[in-house]
């Protein structure tokens, strides 16, 4: 598929058919997403394929059960949010963690005496950025391949709990969930600003 159709045509799938998705195509959208641009190329991302209901189910009670636990402590009615838990209804989830990244500017940072905040603020999270871009040649590698995917952020909530079930590795923080499965629903069309109103040249 031509690259410009790929970009554009790729919009978040959030229903999904059972059909289980073959390891061959998992590795290969994988290994598509492996080739994003990442810092000092440390690759420092772990993908997660979780198929097994039983753990996809403990997932979703986990991020349901935080979920209504905080609800229920901001003096909210506890109610199941679809957009936090739709990842149980599809075949896989892939679970995305990336493992602590420490570059030589940031040797030279702390070297210098300077706080954790101001060295935050100044490397602006190079790992997770080099997270996102995996995860967005991810979906459009599954895109390409007649796969429909979402990009879920709001089980974070439960992360600590999500890392326990999937069993990530000392050392790694899970970031994000990728739902994945051949779609049972049209994308919807979703639109975006005009370049121009987010584009600012500075000459
Ligand atoms: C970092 C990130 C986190 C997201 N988290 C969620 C989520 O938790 N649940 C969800 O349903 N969609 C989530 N999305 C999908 C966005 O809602 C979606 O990409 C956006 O509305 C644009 O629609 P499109 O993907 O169809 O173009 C997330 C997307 C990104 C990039």
């Amino acid at each position: 598929m031509e690259f410009k159709r790929v970009v554009e045509g790729r919009r978040s799938i959030r229903r999904f058919l059972p059909e289980p998705v073959p390891r061959e195509d998992i590795l290969e959208m994988l290994e598509l997403a492996t080739w994003a641009a990442n810092a000092s190329n440390k690759q420092m991302w772990r993908f997660y394929v979780v198929t097994n209901r039983d753990k996809i189910a403990a997932m979703r009670d986990a991020v349901d059960s935080e979920l209504k636990r905080l609800q229920v402590s901001a003096g909210k009615r506890p109610q199941t949010d679809f957009y936090s838990v739709l990842f149980e209804g599809a075949p896989v989830t892939i679970a995305v963690a990336y493992s602590a990244y420490r570059s030589s500017m940031e040797e030279l940072m702390e070297r210098a005496g300077l706080t954790r905040d101001e060295i935050a603020s100044r490397r602006q999270r190079p790992d997770i950025q080099s997270i996102g871009a995996a995860i967005q040649l991810l979906l459009c590698a599954a895109y390409e391949k007649g796969y429909g995917t979402c990009w879920m952020s709001a089980p974070m909530v439960a992360r600590r709990d999500l890392e326990s079930i999937i069993g990530v590795r000392e050392g790694e923080t899970l970031c994000a969930l990728v739902a994945l499965g051949r779609p049972a629903e049209a994308a919807t069309g979703s639109s975006r600003k005009p370049v121009e109103q987010v584009t600012t040249f500075v000459e």
